[in-house]
């Protein structure tokens, strides 16, 4: 089957080319100015076309908690937020720490057949952070990194085994840094908000002692490592120098830490509780510098869907998360390309051939030959977030109402359309 995308600005890591762009099977055959072809087209006058957008750090609550979200309603929203591939968190239940789990949700995901679904093992049993999982078969599964999301494997000793047998399967660690001890079940950003609300703080030291932790260890061992949602000016500083000095480290960050502040929790909102906390204007401000910098490589959402029932209760005892899949790309394009920050192909960079790069996926480049994973957006569109519109079953975020630029318009998975707005 081909597919001919016609008169669409086409986003390359170069730069931006008017042509159109051929598709045939699951590649790309071919990009040029006026092709003629006699197959299905799409009309991309207007629009762009990016390599499909990559999160690599997405929670499907599948197997366990389908009642905030399934691989159905996440694959659903993930093509609408432009996701050709996502990769999924194993804070499941059972957590994803065997190839049973992994297999499963492999196969849960190749029946509902929209976007490449990739699991990721846990590094410790049931994420309890004592023993190691069952690395090696779940790699086997296909699980394409390994991780203790929602919580930093507190022994040193066990991480660093982690690290290096997770390395001699090509696997990188994706670290979740906190200290929890030190975070001691605070809620928001320790500062001058947490004192105003009188809602119980986490200081930056709590992440940044974990970022600097698995940073260590990745130098000493020399092992590649993975910096998850970095939300603290210092954090930044951190990870830049490590990079400077040959440290093999990557990192992400999300939207809410370059849009928010913490002076949005004084709405008492529970949809702003999300871990690590949105932190200070010079967090903001250092996350935004760091994606410009190239010492935050990548942007991932951290898709945490919850129920209305984890959310509609009071600040304390509400569930950490933000369903962030479906707003991702519209946020990202709205205060980092339209403010100037970023230019469109850098954004397409962080938010799909660096995850890429990453995790060794394929995807991440129109280029003839690559595979034809493709989002077509309309920049121009200019709407309203309503979360009430979300295909995910998590309703919770804090950007309801924002306005925002750049829709996606045609989601392409291995030359197939698998969301059309
Ligand atoms: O806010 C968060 N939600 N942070 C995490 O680390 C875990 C996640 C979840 O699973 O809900
Ligand atoms: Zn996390
Ligand atoms: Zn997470």
């Amino acid at each position: 089957m081909k597919l001919l995308i016609k008169n669409g600005v086409i986003v390359t890591k170069k730069g931006e080319i008017k042509a159109d762009l051929l598709i045939d099977g699951k590649n790309i055959a071919k990009i040029a100015p006026n092709i003629e072809e006699n197959c299905k087209t799409i009309d991309a006058s207007g629009k762009h076309v990016l390599a499909g957008f990559i999160d690599m750090h997405v929670h499907l609550r599948e197997p366990g908690f389908e009642g905030k979200e399934d691989i159905e309603s996440g694959s659903k929203a993930s093509v609408a937020g432009g996701f050709t591939q996502v990769c999924c968190m194993p804070n499941t239940n059972p957590v994803c720490d065997n190839a049973v789990v992994a297999t499963y949700i492999k196969h849960r995901a190749d029946e509902v057949n929209l976007c490449k679904v990739h699991p990721i093992g846990s590094i410790t049993k049931g994420e309890q952070g004592e023993s190691l999982s069952d690395i090696g078969k779940m790699k086997s599964a296909g699980i394409v990194a390994i991780s203790d999301d929602g919580k930093s494997v507190e022994n040193s000793q066990i991480m660093r085994l982690a690290m290096e047998y997770a390395n001699d399967f090509g696997l990188k660690c994706l670290c979740h840094c906190e200290d929890s001890a030190l975070a001691d079940g605070g809620v928001v950003n320790e500062g001058y908000n947490s004192t105003v609300t009188g809602l119980k703080g986490i200081l930056r030291a709590s992440e940044d002692i974990m970022i600097a932790r698995d940073i260590a260890l990745s130098e000493s061992l020399n092992i590649p490592v993975h910096i998850c949602h970095v939300s603290t000016y210092s954090g930044v500083e951190i990870i830049k120098s490590a990079k400077a000095r040959g440290v093999k480290v990557t990192a992400e960050t999300c939207p809410h830490y370059f849009v928010l502040t913490d002076d949005i929790i004084t709405t008492y909102d529970t949809n702003t509780k999300v871990n690590p906390p949105v932190r200070e204007e010079k967090d903001k401000k250092a996350i935004i510098q760091g994606l410009k910098d190239g010492t935050l490589d990548c942007i991932v959402t951290d898709h945490a869907p919850h129920s209305l029932k984890d959310k509609q209760v009071e600040y304390n005892l509400a569930a950490f998360g933000i369903s962030g899949i479906e707003t991702s790309f519209a946020l990202s394009y709205t205060y980092l390309v339209k403010t100037g920050v970023l230019s469109l192909s850098q954004l397409s960079e962080k938010m799909s051939l660096s995850p890429a790069k990453v995790l060794g996926l394929e995807g991440g480049k129109l280029e003839e030959g690559e595979v034809a994973d493709i989002t077509i957006v309309d920049l121009n569109d200019k709407y309203v977030i309503d979360s009430k519109k979300f295909l995910s079953k998590g309703k919770n975020t804090p950007f309801n109402g924002y306005e925002v630029y750049g829709k996606v318009c045609y989601t392409i998975v291995d030359g197939t359309i698998k969301y059309k707005a």
